[in-house]
């Protein structure tokens, strides 16, 4: 569409003049007899440039400029000044004005001015739009390309626009939530209201009229109606977060709902027709929940009609370098910091984390990192020493494990034998070991006695198993 300029001029005659010369460069536009209206033209249309006249009685152009910046930041304004007021229209130029001309108007002159004016706003418009677009890439979306992330993606875009009920499953940390928005934002319902509610957070009484609300007098307390978060939810999308969580009977209540397509306050009498799109989240392991008795097995099968698994970052670490990069700009922006980039190492170790806390951890260090960091970009040293030490645990390959130490051990002996284990996994290596344990080589041979160091540094390759 073509930019909206907007003349504001207590005289008709300065109007129709001015307009006759814009509406000939074929811009739109539109005209204000007052500050007043002027406003409220700002307030219904984007207005690309204003221009208006200094001196007007009620509210002065100065007055209308201010106000603009406010009601209207994206439009230009240009001033028209007559020859004496040249002062208060620099002043004006100070309060964000993008320029001023004198009267008499120059046809050519107030041409050039506002069509700069409407290009510095058309540019201004265009960054706006970028930066939306990269913000929603690193708080809004979900980000991975990895073929086991970009399978999932496929899947929450199929399920979208239906109304079936999913289930989203996966470690914490994994993206369940930013999941869940993604399948109300991409659904026909994305006008309507996205309503969370975590099961776990909520002790099982309070959840049950969360959930389906109560008439007044339901129960001592009950003061007043309440309405209940799936009412909330009428033609949107109700999250039910950590489901595993719930409660039996409250399981029971929840079936209900799913079969019959309605609610029931506490204590109501009438049911409540709803039209809510349910999704349900778990880090649990639903299906053996039920083998276990603690879930619902035809409740699980409601829940489960598409069943989407976000998978841990470990199994997509691909996407370790893309997720970072789009945590540290939107991070980096946020804290007002500069890195840009990681250094190799720093990288390299990112990359080789276990990452059990999933994407949220990630998230997390790489918001430490950027805190930290006093360059242009991030190093190891920046991250944390779980995070570090894994580039030295990769260069050795070295399987993970634990080990059963009795409580009440005496601290000499529980260092000794953490040295002796790490030892073993390193096949022997104690720069490495030491590496793990985060110590100087030679405290390994002060820690064990030499003797029994070199033993196992000389039993060499493959070890047993005995403790
Ligand atoms: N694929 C992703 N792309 C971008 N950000 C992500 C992604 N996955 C997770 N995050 C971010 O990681 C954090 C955790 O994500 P989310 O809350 O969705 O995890 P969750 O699976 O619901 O975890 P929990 O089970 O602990 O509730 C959020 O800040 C989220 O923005
Ligand atoms: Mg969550």
């Amino acid at each position: 569409m073509e930019p909206l300029v907007l003349i504001a001029d207590d005289e008709q005659s300065n109007l129709d003049s001015l307009a006759r010369i814009f509406v000939r460069e074929g811009w739109r536009v539109a005209t204000a007899d007052s500050g007043a209206q002027a406003l409220d033209v700002l307030r219904r249309e984007r207005v690309s440039v204003l221009v208006t006249d200094l001196m007007m009685p009620g509210m002065s152009g100065e007055m209308l400029l201010r106000a603009a910046r406010t009601v209207s930041p994206e439009t230009e304004v240009v001033l028209v000044t007559a020859y004496g007021t040249v002062e208060a229209a620099v002043a004006a130029m100070k309060e964000g004005a993008y320029d001023f001309i004198t009267k008499p108007v120059k046809r050519h002159v107030i041409v050039k001015t506002v069509r700069r004016a409407m290009e510095k706003a058309n540019l201004l418009a265009e960054n706006r739009a970028l930066r939306a677009q990269l913000a929603g890439l690193g708080s809004g979306a979900l980000i991975g390309n990895a073929p086991a992330f970009r399978a999932v993606l496929d899947a929450l875009r199929q399920a979208a626009p239906t109304s079936a009920t999913v289930l989203l499953t996966g470690e914490s940390g994994t993206g369940k939530e930013l999941a869940a928005r993604m399948l109300h934002d991409l659904s026909p319902r994305a006008s309507g209201p996205f309503v969370p509610i975590s099961c776990a957070a909520i002790p099982e009484t309070i959840l049950e009229s969360e959930l389906f609300g109560f008439e007044r007098g339901a129960f001592t307390g009950a003061v007043a109606r309440k309405e209940g978060r799936f009412e909330r939810a009428d033609r949107g999308t109700l999250f039910l977060d950590e489901v595993g969580e719930m409660s039996p009977s409250v399981q029971v209540k929840l079936l209900r709902v799913l079969q019959d397509g309605v609610v029931e306050r506490l204590g109501g009498t009438e049911p409540l027709q709803v039209d809510v799109r349910i999704v349900a989240a778990t880090n649990k392991d639903l299906a053996a929940e039920v083998r276990a008795g603690r879930f619902r097995e035809d409740l699980f099968y409601r829940l489960e009609v598409i069943a989407v698994r976000l998978p841990p970052l470990r199994e997509r670490r691909e996407d370790i370098p893309l997720l970072a990069s789009a945590f540290l700009r939107r991070l980096a922006e946020r804290h007002g910091k500069v890195p840009t980039g990681y250094t190799e190492e720093a990288l390299s170790a990112l990359e080789t984390y276990g990452w059990p806390g999933n994407v949220r951890e990630l998230e997390h260090a790489v918001e430490r990192a950027v805190v930290l960091s006093r360059g242009t970009l991030i190093t190891d040293g920046d991250l944390p020493d779980a995070v570090r030490g894994a580039r030295g645990a990769q260069a050795g390959t070295v399987p993970t494990g634990s080990m059963a130490i009795p409580f009440g051990t005496p601290m000499e002996e529980v260092e000794r034998l953490v040295i002796r284990e790490t030892l073993r996994h390193t096949r022997g290596d104690k720069v490495l070991a030491a590496q793990l344990l985060g110590i100087a080589p030679r405290t390994i041979y002060r820690k064990l006695d030499r003797d029994d160091a070199g033993r196992l540094v000389g039993r060499g390759h493959g070890s047993g198993d005995e403790g």
